[in-house]
């Protein structure tokens, strides 16, 4: 079989690592330095959901949702992206603090990627977690085909886990025959969003995964739907901690009833599994999405690890930080856009829809932070739904709301419930523009995104 160019990459590189040793040689390898580690190909490619018929959907790599990348905390991520769709794309690293020009936004951060042509995202990744990654064009097609894959930043040194598994949370717009459904309908995305039919976890409806019986098992849970709240919780013999909330650590806690995970939005949990036969059901709110089934043990993971390390992120001077407002409003124009055939326009923040045809709205930033300041973001839900308000470039802590108690903790993504109010502070230490929107990607796509430049 002829070697290709990658595989003589990795083969080299691995030679590299092994003569010049252990950490050192990783990080020579790792650095900026020409070439790529992974080739990422978003194409076609047929699945089968319904049995017995094929799904069109689109994949990074061979799967949807697609190949997991792996990298070590501190390390540089260098992917080459090849485009292979028939249509214009880009990837976008959701969660990872990285500069504007890798973070895969059209128009702010990098030109589309045309069909034929290929895109090297190269950069280090400061926190360790759960996080994903999935286009930022046509996003309500692109995610909904299928183009959604995790994304998984290994802690420097071993957590005290023995077991570990990726649990993708994705429901398909297909019908009985597994054809495609419309990804955005403009009544429902006036509403709660586009909702999926078909449920799946590793894009297998109602699948399951094998655990090692009585002993603790890393599982990251990742929701990477275009609309759902899942509504998770378990159904079994089992105990569960929280370890990490969307790729930060928590002190770890025990997963009581239920636990909303919204679009975009990551939950680690330290799972132990009942005796060997038996099942969990993984499942959103009374609905079965999947099991956990218990096999035979390892003889590894019988002990609950240490609260995982904290990240790197800045804190916020809460004493010297401004406060801006953020209004997540109804626009109500259902009518104005779909009668010209683009997206209607019926959501916005502080009264500006934002309008994704039109390239220049980033041009026009809803607020512009200083860098190295602190702010604080009262975020102020005005409408009967509830929005994963998602900030790109940046973490942020959440401080306090007027509908829960909030233990304070780093996020990307907080979900706004109705009418809620809630702060989140930062500190505003990576310039650019950079979106924020809602991560029902077809409210995000009717108006609720905007852009705040930092400089
Ligand atoms: Cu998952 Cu604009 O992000
Ligand atoms: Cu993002
Ligand atoms: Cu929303």
């Amino acid at each position: 079989m002829a070697v290709t160019r990658r595989q003589m990459i990795i083969a080299t590189a691995g030679l590299g690592a092994a003569a010049a040793g252990g950490v050192l040689g990783r990080r020579w390898f790792a650095g900026a330095g020409p070439g790529f580690d992974h080739e990422l190909v978003a194409a076609p490619q047929a699945v089968e959901l319904v049995p017995g018929f094929s799904t069109p959907a689109w994949a990074y790599g061979a799967s949807a949702p697609g190949t997991e990348l792996r990298v070590r905390q501190g390390d540089w991520l260098r992917v080459r992206f090849h485009n292979r769709l028939p249509v214009a794309s880009t990837v976008h690293w959701h969660g990872i603090r990285l500069p504007l020009e890798m973070d895969g936004v059209p128009y702010v951060s990098q030109m589309p990627v045309l069909p034929g042509e290929y895109f090297d995202y190269r950069f280090r990744v400061p926190d360790a977690g759960s996080y994903w990654y999935h286009p930022h064009v046509s996003s309500a097609e692109q995610l909904g085909r299928g183009l959604v894959a995790p994304l998984i930043v290994e802690e420097r040194a071993p957590t005290g886990f023995a077991h570990e598994r990726t649990v993708c949370l994705k429901n398909w717009h297909v019908d009985e025959q597994g054809a495609f459904l419309p990804f955005s309908i403009a009544r429902e995305a006036a509403r709660n969003g586009t909702l999926g039919r078909l449920s799946s976890i590793n894009g297998v409806p109602l699948g399951s995964i094998d655990l090692p019986a009585g002993e603790i098992t890393r599982v990251r849970l990742l929701n990477l739907d275009n609309t759902a709240t899942y509504r998770i919780n378990l159904k079994g013999d089992f105990e569960a901690r929280i370890y990490a909330i969307d790729g930060n650590p928590v002190s770890p806690r025990p997963l009581t009833e239920e636990y909303w995970l919204g679009p975009g939005m990551r939950l680690c949990l330290a799972l132990r599994a009942p005796a060997a036969g038996q099942v969990l059901a993984l499942r959103d709110g009374p609905v079965r999405l999947g099991s956990f089934r218990a096999v035979a043990g390892t003889g590894a993971g019988h002990a609950w690890p240490p609260a995982l390390p904290p990240n790197p992120l800045p804190e916020p001077d809460l004493a010297n930080a401004e406060t801006l407002a953020f209004n997540f409003e109804w626009a109500g124009k259902l009518s104005v856009g779909t009668a010209q055939g683009k997206a209607p326009s019926l959501w916005q923040v502080n009264g500006v829809a934002w309008d994704i045809d039109d390239k220049t709205c980033a041009e026009r930033p809803i607020a512009r932070l200083k860098q190295g300041n602190s702010y604080i973001l009262e975020l102020r839900n005005l409408t009967q739904y509830q929005h994963p308000i998602h900030l790109h470039g940046m973490s942020f802590k959440v401080l306090r709301s007027n509908k829960r108690a909030i233990e304070p903790y780093f996020t990307d993504t907080y979900l706004l419930g109705r009418n809620e109010r809630a702060q989140v502070a930062l500190v505003a230490d990576n310039p650019g523009t950079w979106m924020f929107h809602c991560h029902v990607i077809d409210h995000m796509e009717t108006g609720l995104m905007a852009a705040i430049e930092v400089s």
